[in-house]
């Protein structure tokens, strides 16, 4: 298959790259070039040069997406999974203050652009490529902070940012469905797990390797979720929403 994951220098992204070349996958890595981990995909690119494509492309600047679908495209034709990885945290988990009145509005701004509108551009320039493979799939990584519940107030503006992506899933997943010629494209918002990550550290369960392994039985189809909401965890299982 090939498949195109977003933010694959370091945490699941990388690990979706690296299992993903192992099985034997044609990966379109897509990555902010300036921060870390180059040298682990430079060394995946020396490794597989012929089935390992990286591309900057920041996920918030249409312009910077159009122009990493331009030059894919020259490349490629189609795409069988898009994995919508790439997404930030920028709060602490332990910070006591009242959200409400001490919100940081440039930082409840950046998460939702990255982590809700991120993910809208990156489908708006790779869906055509989607749309012209032969067992196309989606998988828009969001998280388990997505859903209401009561009691937590912890993460506010990530909460809100992975809602918002989870219902931008559930809208295109409803408009897919209802039509013949794209009914039968898979797609999914999914918790990848608390993850051993720069990110998920403070929280983790699982390391992200664990996670990517269950993406592949989801993107292989040796778990294929059929589900009217299709927010699921790592292994495939329904999440509360
Ligand atoms: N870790 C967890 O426990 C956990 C739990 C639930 C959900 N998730 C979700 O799982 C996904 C992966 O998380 P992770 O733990 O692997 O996080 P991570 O280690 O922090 O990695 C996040 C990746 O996203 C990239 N990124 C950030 N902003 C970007 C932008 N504007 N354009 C392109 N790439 C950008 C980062 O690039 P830079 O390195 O250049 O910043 C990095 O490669 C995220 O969507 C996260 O919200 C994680």
């Amino acid at each position: 298959m090939r498949i195109l994951v977003t933010g694959v220098n370091r945490g699941l992204g990388f690990e979706l790259i690296q299992l993903g070349l192992e099985k034997g996958h044609t990966m379109i890595g897509t990555w902010l070039k300036t921060r870390d981990g180059i040298d682990s995909l430079q060394a995946l690119q020396a490794q597989y040069p012929d089935r390992l494509m990286l591309v900057e492309m920041d996920v918030t600047s249409e312009e910077s997406v159009k122009a990493a679908s331009e030059l894919v495209r020259q490349r490629y034709d189609s795409i069988d999974c898009v994995v919508n990885n790439a997404g930030i945290l920028l709060e602490s988990k332990y910070n006591l203050e009242d959200p409400i009145i001490n919100l940081d509005i440039g930082m409840f701004r950046k998460t939702l652009e990255v982590n809700t509108i991120g993910p809208a551009i990156v489908l708006k320039y790779f869906m055509p490529f989607v749309y012209r493979s032969c067992d196309p799939c989606v998988i828009n990584i969001t998280s388990e902070a997505g859903h209401l519940k009561t009691g937590l107030f912890t993460y506010l503006a990530y909460g809100v940012s992975k809602h918002g992506a989870n219902m931008y899933t559930q809208k295109i997943r409803n408009f897919l469905a209802s039509r013949p010629e794209y009914e039968h494209i898979r797609i999914f918002m999914m918790h990848p797990g608390r993850m051993n990550t720069v990110m998920g550290a403070e929280n983790k369960q699982i390391e992200p390797s664990e996670s990517a392994n269950g993406i592949y039985d989801i993107i292989e189809k040796r778990v294929d979720p059929k589900l009217d909401i299709p927010f699921i965890n790592y292994k495939g299982e329904q999440m509360p929403y």
